[in-house]
């Protein structure tokens, strides 16, 4: 149809469109009163894990040439890894990402962001180990549990409280009970506590503002990532003197 317009017309038809696709593209720039181009543009901004890896990969390679064993090096690159982290300047915003885009049931984001098995060349450097981001929503809380695994944690955004204690197993009845009788505060990008695989290292991580989300890392001496080994779903009660909380399942 267009070629059967005269030139003057063709001109003023073309211009027209020119004008309406420039001012698509203004307001997209511009952003929306309520903000949501703005929101839009964090959407889309991915967490790169090229940063992490390249410091993990390289605190590995100077505890090799340090002789550090292989069943230890996982420990080793935890205790390093904030510093490195913030000295870097690596963003974890781009994680948050998981949240806005809702995940159905699942009651926190879990997103594994480094394995050491993808790099043939760690394999006679370290053991395997994973590391895992957690990102919660304002005031969530991940499920009490305990590892069957070493779990490293290191808060990276946000403010995390973490509630831990031990569990026990009552040989008669076979029934697990939790005891969460300690709190405290995760600090930013600090190592805190390196946890082993018995019956002290049973805990919940809080986002602890209300108002705003957190990402903590934890590194898992595990190829995939997995790390739970038992979950503890059933609150029986609160003593009022400790605060010392008892979990059965
Ligand atoms: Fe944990």
């Amino acid at each position: 149809m267009i070629n059967r317009l005269s030139n003057k017309k063709k001109i003023g038809f073309c211009y027209r469109w020119c004008c309406i696709a420039l001012m698509a593209y203004a307001v997209n720039a511009a952003g929306s009163p309520d903000g949501s181009t703005m929101k839009a543009g964090l959407i889309g901004a991915r967490f790169d894990g090229a940063g992490v890896e390249e410091i993990v990969t390289r605190l590995i390679d100077e505890g090799f040439r340090q002789k550090v064993a292989s069943d230890v090096m996982p420990e080793l690159v935890w205790k390093n890894l904030g510093e490195h982290l913030e000295a870097a300047g690596i963003s974890f915003a781009g994680l948050l990402s998981s949240l806005d885009e809702g995940n159905g049931s699942q009651p926190y984001h879990r997103e594994v962001i480094f394995r050491s098995k993808d790099y043939p060349g760690l394999h006679n450097k370290t053991v395997q180990f994973a590391i895992v981001a957690i990102v919660l929503s304002p005031g969530q809380e991940t499920v009490t549990h305990d590892h069957f695994v070493e779990c490293g944690p290191l808060l990276v955004e946000g403010e995390i409280t973490e509630v831990y204690g031990y569990t026990d197993q009552l040989a008669i009845t076979g029934t697990r009970v939790a005891i969460l009788d300690k709190r405290r505060k995760l600090r930013k990008f600090l190592p805190i506590q390196y946890f082993r695989p018995d019956q002290k290292n049973t805990h919940r991580l809080q986002e602890g503002t209300g108002n705003r989300p957190s990402i903590v890392l934890n590194l898992y001496v595990e190829s995939e990532g997995n790390s739970i080994k038992n979950r503890f779903l059933k609150l029986l009660g609160i003593d009022r003197e400790s605060g010392a909380e008892w979990w059965l399942q």
